[in-house]
């Protein structure tokens, strides 16, 4: 029997914890720090031994717990804690963890050292130039033009890149990242980048340090607001498969996208292991430019890809720990997709402590069609009785409901759960989709 240790408290580490308890090998998925949901999924516990995972206190923490647990597996969820080490730190101490190296996670930590990475291994991706001085960077947006693309050049979760429509905005964006300091260290250098066109599709593959297992494909719905407008966010709402990324399409990504990760990171001796995302945009004849890559599963691109897989998550971590991942995995025909509600004022601030009405009950049998996977969700009251009657939210992205069937029907379907569940703020948008379901219609 196995334990396994699941790092994070999104919706993402639900799906993982979920996924993982499914399998009859496993005795308990423990969640740290986990969300209302980890804690009321059979087999799972929530454990308080980190918040963000970040730092080498949080990292001896997480080695201690694994040591006294007989943790057989660790599998990290967000970034932060892969950028600041926390594999490189487990496999040290003889812990198995599945993760990229802080070396290999440089790919989403640094803007910079993403874009030069790619320039160096031919992986297609927009023109773009580094700045630290706003003057300098204006005078690029000037040479340029409109639409442009600002980023801050950190971990920014999401948030961190405008999409500037005028020179006005493009330049408003520099002054908040560079003159006013907006976002922190992480925006203290921006990369300008060319805006591209196109549909854009999340490509997520597991790799460990040779062997790649691509996920089945999807597409997240970044912008706040219906209709693709408002700002960035971490994420509103993914559907998988995405049928814009076609056979030649994922022939091109693979050869063109992964396969030179894969090859360049062996060049550097540091082995790329663990989850690697591309964000893509495809443009109109079918070739692949990276948008940006993260080095971790997407959020909330893992509810509807979880809820497909039919191969056992726990076995291809396993694989991929030992070298020896299968070049393909199981996969429900059907497509799955999900439905983020946010709390009030996502993505500019965030609201915490609203009761959540409505929650369906989180039975699981795999004949459901719909599972309400927690993001930002707490207990308002930790002793009380009927727990599932006190589920508040805590911030941010709070539910992604998640549903099983043909895309316009697994539309309808999370569009009904979610329009059942209420709290103070709740937003949501109904066109998760849409891309799909316009093809599906022409
Ligand atoms: P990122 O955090 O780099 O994924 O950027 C967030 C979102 O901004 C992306 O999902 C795209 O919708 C948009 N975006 C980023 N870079 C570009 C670009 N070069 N051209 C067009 N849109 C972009
Ligand atoms: N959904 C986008 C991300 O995980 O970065």
């Amino acid at each position: 029997m196995m334990n396994i240790l699941v790092i994070g408290s999104g919706g993402r580490e639900h799906a993982l914890a979920w996924q993982c308890a499914k399998d009859d090998k496993v005795n308990n998925v423990y969640v740290a720090p986990g969300n209302a949901g980890t804690a009321l999924e059979p087999k799972c516990q929530n454990v308080v031994l980190v918040s963000t995972g970040e730092n080498a206190s949080e990292h001896s923490a997480i080695i201690d717990f694994c040591q006294n647990n007989a943790i057989d597996m660790v599998i990290v969820g967000p970034e932060a804690p892969l950028v600041t080490g926390i594999v490189d730190a487990c496999r040290d101490a003889g812990i198995q963890a599945w993760g990229p190296t802080a070396y290999c996670a440089q790919l989403e930590g640094s803007k910079t050292f993403a874009k030069e990475f790619m320039e160096q291994n031919n992986i297609p991706t927009a023109a773009y130039k580094g700045f630290t001085e706003a003057v300098a960077a204006k005078a690029y947006i000037d040479e340029q033009g409109a639409p442009i693309v600002i980023k801050a050049d950190g971990l920014a979760a999401g948030k961190g890149v405008i999409v500037a429509e005028t020179i006005e905005q493009a330049y408003e964006a520099i002054d908040d990242m560079l003159a006013d300091n907006k976002f922190g260290d992480a925006g203290s250098r921006v990369v300008i980048e060319q805006f591209l066109q196109g549909e854009e599709a999340s490509f997520i593959c597991m790799i460990d340090g040779k062997n790649i297992l691509p996920m089945a494909t999807s597409q997240d719905h970044k912008r706040a607001f219906e209709g693709d407008t408002g700002p960035n966010t971490g994420g509103m709402g993914a559907y998988s498969p995405a049928p814009v990324v076609t056979q030649d399409v994922h022939e091109k990504v693979m050869t063109q996208v992964i396969q030179p990760v894969v090859d360049a990171m062996n060049n550097a001796g540091h082995p790329y292991t663990g989850f690697l995302y591309a964000g893509l945009m495809i443009d109109e004849t079918g070739d692949p430019y990276v948008i940006e890559f993260n080095c971790r599963f997407g959020d909330p691109e893992t509810q509807p890809i979880l809820m497909r897989l039919q191969s056992s998550m726990v076995d291809l971590v396993a694989k991929g720990l030992a070298g020896q991942l299968p070049s393909d995995a199981q996969w429900d025909s059907r497509p799955a997709l999900g439905i983020v509600i946010a709390s009030k004022g996502y993505p500019e601030t965030s609201s915490k402590g609203d009761v959540i009405a409505g929650l369906p009950e989180l039975d699981d049998n795999n004949d459901n069609a719909v599972k309400v996977f927690h993001a930002g969700t707490a207990f308002s009251d930790s002793d009380a009785i009927d727990r599932e009657k006190e589920v508040v939210t805590n911030g941010g992205r709070v539910l992604c409901v998640t549903a099983l069937a043909g895309i316009s029907d697994a539309q309808q379907a999370a569009l009904a759960v979610t329009g059942a569940i209420s709290f103070d703020g709740a937003q949501y948008r109904r066109d998760i989709g849409h891309h799909a379901i316009a093809r599906e219609n022409s």
